[in-house]
């Protein structure tokens, strides 16, 4: 039922629009009531025998289809495998005489079940993590004589990579064992072993005999020892995935246009749906408005807005919201954080490294991000670990990504449309994968909310733009983090008499003096030291507005604290790590303090009696304890020079 040729088109969000997409995403909800299954299982251990029972007895087979088998194989002298059944569909299917790739179903009364097909293990994985198939539920089918194999082991953990949370297992050919109760108990137990190693719970292990029909539509009289459901109730008990409409909000700004007064906010409501007069939330600000009307182009506006549509708001107030925004209702609103899980299949001709800069696109948002580290790398052929450190082409991976500011981010399990992503080299995609968040932390409370209420938006009369044209310069922030005592203030003063003497405009922010005025009411506490570097970042946000390059210097010892200095201004933040170990730092002791935090007089000392996180992903790192002052200057000014000074003269 896949379109492998489309798959990747499918996977770019933020072609949204694309006619083709919309055809595709509403024949998808079309069919959202059907159950979507997979089933794997070891070649011989009885897959294609149990999907073509479940299609006879529940009476969905083709008129004369069975009786058509039958007698094929009695003139050819041959008994009769229900495994021919799907063999033939598939046959058909090949042959394209059937242009339905949906014809692997059956019956349950409650709805469909539709068999995702996997006509390889690449095709499969690609359109599964592009998003082109999606599966609802999976059924692992293990032969009771072989146990557990490799390759089950190999698909036990396919359905773990792919975040299939309903999951069976079917305990087959259990005539082969003589219905034996103790074998069972044994496969049973090397399943729940494996399985729970990897961290996948089957809601039920079903001891079945698929050509025989014991165990699948009625409890087995050979097998009354089992208490549990039989196959197809335990199918039943599944739930379909939820229609788009019924879950949570999200809407991705696409644009925003001006029309007299009006602001336009416009995009395609992946989830959920909004009405006028609803409290919306926009991430990543974290900002809080109304909606004043839904705008409707050729008709008379609506007063709600559904999952599919692409529509434009109003809202009560001129927020500054812009392209890649995602907005939702306050409850169960995405989680934000700069750094994700994720499955990804790798389609670059040069292996994914990490460390390197790629282009992240999540809904209508860019993001500058990196791969973090490589957990787990699947050879596609045989779904075997590679046990290697890249992803080379065609393969699919579990890594975990960084990118630059906060994304507003839902579980791909939870929210299909919002937990898929492309990674861009350059403007080459290169992958696709889908979002988990399991384990990792929301930083949305760590976020003041921006008071929303009576405040407009001014636009400005001087453009950046043009300020930058004026400096021959880009505004930006240097962001200097590192121990007391590690450079900071010393650096970041030779750095802007150098770059003043060039001529640029700029200015040090220096932690210890803003701590004698603008945050003079503050202390060292993790609650004060979040204010403080969260006030110094908005400062130099507003600073790098004005054109100027900011040198922030603050100790600013946290990930979380940093990013949402950061978060002030994206773009224009660049994080400097000024590196030197505490013992050094120790020795230096310039002002004194270490001997005082280590005597107790000084509480909650960094690097002491509180903690310093290094920064990950610095865009420059200055060790002081083997650079020069003058090295560290001149590696600082390349950098400028680089980033925000070459930028212009290529205009
Ligand atoms: S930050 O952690 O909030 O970023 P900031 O850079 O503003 O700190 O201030 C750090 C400076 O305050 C240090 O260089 C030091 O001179 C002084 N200071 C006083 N008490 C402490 C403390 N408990 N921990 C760290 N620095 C302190």
């Amino acid at each position: 039922m896949s379109h492998p040729s489309n798959a990747f088109v499918l996977m770019d969000t933020c072609k949204m629009n694309n006619a083709a997409l919309k055809t595709e995403i509403q024949t998808e909800a079309a069919k959202s009531t059907a159950l979507k299954l997979v089933v794997v299982g070891h070649v011989d251990h009885g897959k294609s025998t149990l999907i073509g029972r479940l299609m006879h007895d529940t009476g969905v087979l083709p008129d004369g289809k069975l009786e058509q088998l039958q007698a094929n194989c009695q003139r050819r002298g041959m008994p009769f495998e229900w495994s021919f059944v799907l063999d033939a569909l598939q046959a058909e299917r090949d042959q394209g005489i059937t242009i339905d790739t949906t014809r692997i179903w059956f019956k349950t009364p409650e709805r469909d079940v539709v068999i995702i097909d996997a006509p390889g293990h690449k095709e499969f994985l690609k359109n599964m993590i592009s998003g082109a198939a999606g599966a609802d539920a999976a059924i692992l089918v293990i032969d009771a004589k072989d146990g557990m194999q490799e390759q089950s082991r190999r698909h036990g953990y396919l359905l773990h990579l792919l975040g299939i949370r309903q999951m069976m297992v079917a305990v087959n050919k259990m005539d082969a064992v003589g219905y034996s109760e103790a074998r069972f108990n044994e496969v049973k137990k090397d399943c729940l072993d494996y399985l729970g190693s990897i961290g996948v719970k089957p809601a039920h292990i079903i001891p079945i005999a698929a050509r025989e029909g014991e165990g699948m539509l009625a409890p087995s009289a050979e097998m009354s020892w089992f208490q549990g459901p039989n196959l197809l109730d335990a199918i039943r008990a599944c739930e379909s995935h939820k229609p788009a409409e019924s879950l949570p909000l999200r809407f991705p700004v696409q644009d925003v246009y001006k029309f007299d007064d009006r602001r336009i906010i416009a995009g395609r409501i992946e989830s959920g749906s909004l009405k006028v007069g609803d409290t919306i939330l926009v991430s990543p600000r974290n900002q809080l408005v109304k909606v004043k009307s839904i705008e409707a182009w050729g008709k008379t506006a609506p007063s709600q807005a559904f999952a599919g549509e692409s529509v434009g708001i109003t809202l009560d107030e001129q927020l500054f919201i812009e392209r890649g925004n995602i907005i939702s209702h306050v409850t169960q609103a995405p989680v934000l954080a700069s750094r994700f899980h994720a499955r990804i299949f790798w389609l670059g001709n040069e292996s994914l490294q990490t460390g390197k800069r790629y282009t992240i696109k999540l809904a209508t948002a860019e993001f500058w991000g990196e791969v973090e580290m490589i957990h787990q790398v699947l050879d596609t052929e045989t779904l075997g670990h590679t046990g290697a450190k890249t992803v080379s082409k065609n393969s699919v991976a579990e890594i975990s990504m960084i990118i630059r500011g906060h994304a507003a981010l839902d579980d791909a399990a939870d929210i299909p449309a919002m937990g898929r992503f492309v990674i861009l080299d350059g403007y080459d995609m290169v992958g696709g994968g889908i979002v988990s968040l399991e384990g990792i932390q929301d930083i949305r409370p760590r976020i003041r909310e921006i008071a929303s209420s009576n405040i407009t938006h001014v636009d400005a009369a001087v453009a950046y733009n043009e300020r930058c044209q004026r400096n021959g310069h880009l505004g930006g922030v240097l962001w200097f983090t590192g121990l007391s005592g590690a450079g900071k203030s010393t650096i970041a003063k030779a750095l802007s008499k150098h770059l003043f003497e060039k001529g640029y405009q700029v200015y040090v922010l220096d932690g210890d003096n803003l701590r004698s005025g603008l945050n003079s009411d503050l202390g060292f506490s993790p609650e004060d030291r979040s204010e403080n570097i969260r006030r110094v970042g908005e400062v130099a946000s507003l600073f790098a507005d004005s054109g100027v390059i900011v040198i922030s210097a603050l100790i600013s010892p946290t990930h979380a604290d940093r990013l949402m200095a950061s978060n002030a201004c994206p773009d224009k933040f660049h994080t400097v790590y000024v590196k030197a170990d505490v013992g050094t730092c120790e020795q230096r002791d310039v002002k004194g303090l270490y001997k005082k935090a280590r005597a107790g007089v000084i509480q909650n000392f960094t690097g002491i009696s509180a903690p310093y996180e290094e920064p990950e992903d610095p865009e420059v790192t200055l060790d002081t304890v083997n650079e020069s002052l003058e090295t560290c200057v001149e590696k600082l000014s390349a950098y400028v020079e680089k980033q925000l000074v070459a930028p212009l003269r290529h205009q």
